[in-house]
């Protein structure tokens, strides 16, 4: 992160650039369109870019249901993306810090994230404590973090947000 760079809230213009950030970071329209619909459900709780002049990367964060504990309030990290030209200069790690402190401030719980465990496990989350969690994504790379004591009492079944179903 140059200090230039800073993070925030999506805005309505910011639309096109945030598809183009998934659609070139992930070589393919599905994160993209994920978002999209997140958006148009109203299911995207949390959107921030990284930006200078032009956004250049984009977390997101939807809501999700623990029919076992629904009083735990949860929610997923995804999608995570950064413009390949300006990856590996910290700006998604930076967005991945700034949701999480934003998340934590705003009383959530627990966060559910499928990714490198590489790279969520320096923030982090862990895929020891995601496997008591019944989701559509267990295994090695789904993996969790608590953001307060409560987060530690989850049980599932997880249901997502429901443009993951659609997720190709
Ligand atoms: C993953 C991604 C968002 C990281 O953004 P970034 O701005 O490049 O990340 P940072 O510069 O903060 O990198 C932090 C660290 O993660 C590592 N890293 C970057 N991408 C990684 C990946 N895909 N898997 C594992 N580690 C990764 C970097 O090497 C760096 O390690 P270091 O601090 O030990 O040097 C970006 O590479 C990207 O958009 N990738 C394509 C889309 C994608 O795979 N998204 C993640 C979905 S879960």
């Amino acid at each position: 992160m140059t200090p230039a760079m800073r993070i925030r809230i999506e805005e309505p213009a910011d639309r096109p650039a945030i598809h183009a950030i998934h659609a070139s970071a992930f070589g393919g329209k599905a994160e993209a369109e994920l978002v999209n619909r997140l958006r148009a459900d109203g299911d995207l709780s949390l959107s921030l870019i990284a930006c200078a002049e032009e956004p250049v990367g984009h977390i997101a964060f939807s809501p999700l249901i623990l029919a076992g504990t629904p009083s735990v309030k949860a929610c997923a990290l995804a999608p995570l993306a950064v413009l390949p030209s300006f990856q590996n200069r910290g700006i998604g790690s930076a967005l991945v810090e700034d949701g999480l402190q934003r998340l934590a401030d705003a009383g959530m719980d627990l966060v559910l994230v499928l990714g490198d465990p590489d790279f969520y496990g320096d923030f982090g989350f862990r895929a020891e404590s995601a496997s008591a969690l019944a989701t559509p994504y267990n295994g090695p790379y789904l993996q969790t973090l608590f953001l307060s004591e409560k987060g530690r009492e989850a049980r599932g079944p997880v249901t997502y947000a429901r443009a993951f179903a659609e997720l190709t």
